[in-house]
C-alpha cells in the first residue's frame, strides 16, 4: 500500500451530509488526507467548521474567498472524489457533464476512474427512469457508484435510496485505492467486440457480440493503474479517458493491431468474436435477388489470432475466452493448451451475449479454475484481471 491516500470529499444536499464528519474521521483513522468540496445546498446541513476541523483542511466551496487552488490543482490533488452524499441532482449533472458550480466542475475536470458516488435521495427519485438511466450512464464511464441502503429516509417514507453507512464507504473507498495500483505500470491489450467480414458494400457477416466484455475489462485495468490499449470491432462502448482505442472492423485488421501492439504488451486478453470465416470474394456491387433459386457464397476461414500470438508470446500473459453454447470446460481447458494461452475465460451463449451480466469460469493453466457467480461485466472484468495480477506476482516473487 503507498503511503497517503488523497481524498477529496464532494458534499451535495442530501440530509446525510450530516454523517460525513464521521466518514472524514474513518478515512484519517485508516491513513488517508482529507479535504472537503460542498454545494451551496449542503451548507445548511453539515457545519463547515467542524468539517474543516475534522479534516484538518479548508473547506472549498462556491464562494471564491474560500478558494486556495484553482480546481484543476484540486483535481490533480486527489486519488479519490468521493461524492457523498450524491444527489439526484448532481448524478444527473455528472452523467451529462454540467458544471455549474465548483463540485460539479471538479467532477468534469477529474480522470472519471477516480470518481465514486454514494448516491442519497427519496425512493421515488431512487427508482425514477431518469435517474436509473443517469447512474447506468456513469457505470458504463467506469465511475463507481455504490449501492443504497434501505430503511427509514429523512421524508419519514420507509425504502430503497438512503446513503450506505460511513463505516462501508470507508472500506469501500480505501479498498478502491489499495486496487488502484494493482497493474500499475503494465501494458494490457484488450480485443473486443465483434468483427465484420464484408460480402458486399452493404452486408456483413458478423455476430451477436456486444462488446460490453471488452469494455469491462479496458475499465477495470485502467481503474487498476494500467496502461490500455483497446482494439475494438464495431460495437457500442463507453470507455474512461486515458484508454487507447484503435477501430477495426475485420478480423485481418484486428490481427494486424494486435500483432502491432501485442510486441509492448505485457498482457493480452482476447474478449473479441472473432469471425472464424470471412467471404472468398468481396462484391463491390450490391448482390441482386436470385430469381431462380438459392445463391451459394464460399467462405474461407481467418487467422486465428489468439493462436498466433500464443506462438510468439514469450513472457507476455495471454488470455482468451472460449465461448460454448453448452457445457463444456473440458473444451475450454483442450482450447487454452492449443492457442498457447495462460488462462480461458470459459462462458456460455445463454448467460453472456449481449447481457450486462455474465457467468464464466476462470481457467489457468496452472490448474487454476474458479467458476463465478452471475455478476455485473465489471465485476467479472475486476476478479479476472485480479487474478491475471496475482499470476504475475507470483511469476516474479
Ligand atoms: N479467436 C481468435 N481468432 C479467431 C477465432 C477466435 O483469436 N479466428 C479467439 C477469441 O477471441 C477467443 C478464443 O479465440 O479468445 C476462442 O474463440 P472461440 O470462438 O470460442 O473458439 P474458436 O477458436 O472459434 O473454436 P471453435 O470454433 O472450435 O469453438
Amino acid at each position: 500500500m503507498k503511503g497517503t491516500y488523497r481524498i477529496l470529499i464532494g458534499i451535495t444536499g442530501g440530509i446525510a451530509a450530516y454523517k460525513v464528519p464521521h466518514l472524514i474521521r474513518l478515512l484519517k483513522k485508516k491513513g488517508a488526507e482529507v479535504k472537503v468540496v460542498i454545494t451551496k445546498g449542503a451548507r445548511g446541513l453539515v457545519g463547515e467548521e467542524t468539517l474543516r476541523t475534522v479534516s484538518g483542511n479548508p473547506v472549498y466551496s462556491d464562494d471564491l474567498s474560500l478558494y486556495d487552488m484553482d480546481h484543476i490543482r484540486l483535481s490533480e490533488w486527489a486519488d479519490l472524489f468521493l461524492i457523498c452524499p450524491s444527489t439526484a441532482n448532481t448524478i444527473a449533472k455528472i452523467a451529462h457533464g454540467i458544471a455549474d458550480n465548483l463540485l460539479s466542475t471538479l467532477a468534469l475536470s477529474i480522470p472519471e476512474t477516480k470518481l465514486m458516488l454514494s448516491p442519497a435521495m427519496n425512493t421515488v427519485m431512487w427508482e425514477n427512469q431518469a435517474t436509473r438511466n443517469n447512474i447506468q450512464t456513469l457505470k458504463d464511464r467506469g465511475i463507481s457508484v455504490l449501492p443504497v441502503g434501505s430503511g427509514e429516509l429523512a421524508c419519514g417514507v420507509c425504502g430503497e435510496g438512503r446513503m450506505i453507512e460511513p463505516e462501508q464507504i470507508a472500506e469501500v473507498a480505501i479498498s478502491f485505492l489499495g486496487k488502484s495500483d494493482i497493474l500499475k505500470g503494465k501494458k494490457v491489450l484488450i480485443s473486443s467486440g465483434p468483427t465484420e467480414e464484408p460480402l458486399d458494400p452493404v452486408r456483413v457477416i458478423t455476430n451477436r457480440s456486444s462488446g460490453k466484455m471488452g469494455a469491462a475489462l479496458a475499465r477495470q485495468a485502467m481503474l487498476m493503474g494500467a496502461d490500455v490499449t483497446f482494439v475494438s470491432g464495431r460495437a457500442c462502448h463507453s470507455l474512461p479517458s486515458g484508454v487507447k482505442v484503435i477501430d477495426v472492423v475485420t478480423a485481418e485488421q484486428m490481427q494486424t493491431a494486435l500483432c502491432e501492439h501485442f510486441k509492448t504488451a505485457d498482457i493480452c486478453v482476447m474478449a473479441a468474436a472473432v469471425s472464424d470465416y470471412r467471404p472468398v470474394n468481396y462484391f463491390s456491387d450490391k448482390i441482386q435477388r436470385n430469381e431462380n433459386g438459392n445463391i451459394t457464397i464460399e467462405l474461407t476461414p481467418n487467422p486465428d489470432i489468439l493462436a498466433g500470438l500464443g506462438k510468439v508470446k514469450g513472457n507476455r500473459f495471454l488470455v482468451g475466452f472460449s465461448l460454448e453454447s453448452s457445457a463444456g470446460v473440458q473444451r475450454a481447458i483442450a482450447k487454452m493448451e492449443k492457442k498457447g494461452c495462460d488462462m480461458i475465460i470459459y462462458n456460455r451463449a445463454e448467460t453472456s451475449l449481449g447481457l450486462s451480466t455474465n457467468r464464466v469460469t476462470i481457467l489457468g493453466k496452472d490448474g487454476f479454475c474458479e467458476e463465478l457467480p452471475v455478476l455485473s461485466k465489471d465485476e467479472t472484468a475486476r476478479i479476472i484481471l485480479q487474478r491475471i495480477a496475482e499470476r504475475l506476482i507470483g511469476a516474479h516473487a
